[in-house]
């Protein structure tokens, strides 16, 4: 399966955030990943709607908006006219997932769903009908640079198989601890958007490190 690299801004040179885009961009990702983080729903505040709006302008990427901010239906308004293209929010943090849900395509952006690696794949069951993608967290979120959680492998091919069964093409992102070996490993389980930070940003030779994530 063809792979897609989304380049997780939250480690890039953020005094230097265009060029660290436009380096990813020439390294040939097709997503720019935007983590959104609120002090509460994770214990840690990145960056949120005015600094997406710049970088929209900057970029003909993908935006791959990740929000880790609770109750999220109060923000899709003002990250979708922000230059989102998709909104991922939590199962864990949503009152009504079909809600938020209903909300991001009411301003036709993709809309992905994201569980914890505590949090069963049962609970995406009722939304595989209405998900453009589906996140499964390898890390806890809230930080970049942290190791892979092998056990999130069974969850991949858990909801893979689900997906195969009811011949549902839904496209699975990982995120967390994503580097060569473990992107392999997602993409073997199934999973075909590797999202990567520290990775990418402190690669070398970030063009060849995007090739790996594919190979
Ligand atoms: C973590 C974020 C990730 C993070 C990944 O909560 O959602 O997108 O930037 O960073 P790495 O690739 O360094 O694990
Ligand atoms: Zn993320």
């Amino acid at each position: 399966m063809n792979r897609i690299v989304s380049a997780s801004i939250l480690s890039a040179d953020l005094c230097n955030i265009e060029s660290e885009i436009k380096r990813a961009e020439k390294a040939g990702c097709e997503y720019i990943h935007f983590d959104v983080m609120d002090g509460v729903f994770v214990n840690n505040i990145s960056y949120g709607i005015p600094v997406l709006k710049s970088v929209s302008k900057v970029t003909s990427a993908v935006l791959d908006v990740h929000l880790m901010i609770t109750d999220p239906i109060r923000y899709i308004k003002q990250f979708a006219e922000s230059g989102a293209d998709i909104i991922t929010f939590h199962y864990e943090a949503a009152s009504d997932c079909k809600a938020v849900i209903d909300a991001i395509h009411s301003f036709g952006k993709k809309a992905g769903m994201s569980v914890k690696p505590g949090t069963p794949i049962s609970v995406f069951e009722p939304y595989l009908d209405n998900l453009d993608m589906i996140l499964i967290m390898t890390v806890e979120p809230g930080f970049g640079g942290q190791g892979f959680i092998y056990e999130t492998l069974d969850k991949i091919r858990e909801i893979k198989s689900i997906l195969d069964s009811k011949g549902i093409s839904v496209p699975i992102q990982v995120d967390g601890g994503i580097n060569d070996v473990t992107a392999a490993q997602s993409a073997e389980a199934g999973a075909e958007i590797m999202v990567a930070g520290s990775y990418l940003f402190n690669s070398p030779d970030m063009e060849r490190s995007v090739a790996l994530l594919r190979k």
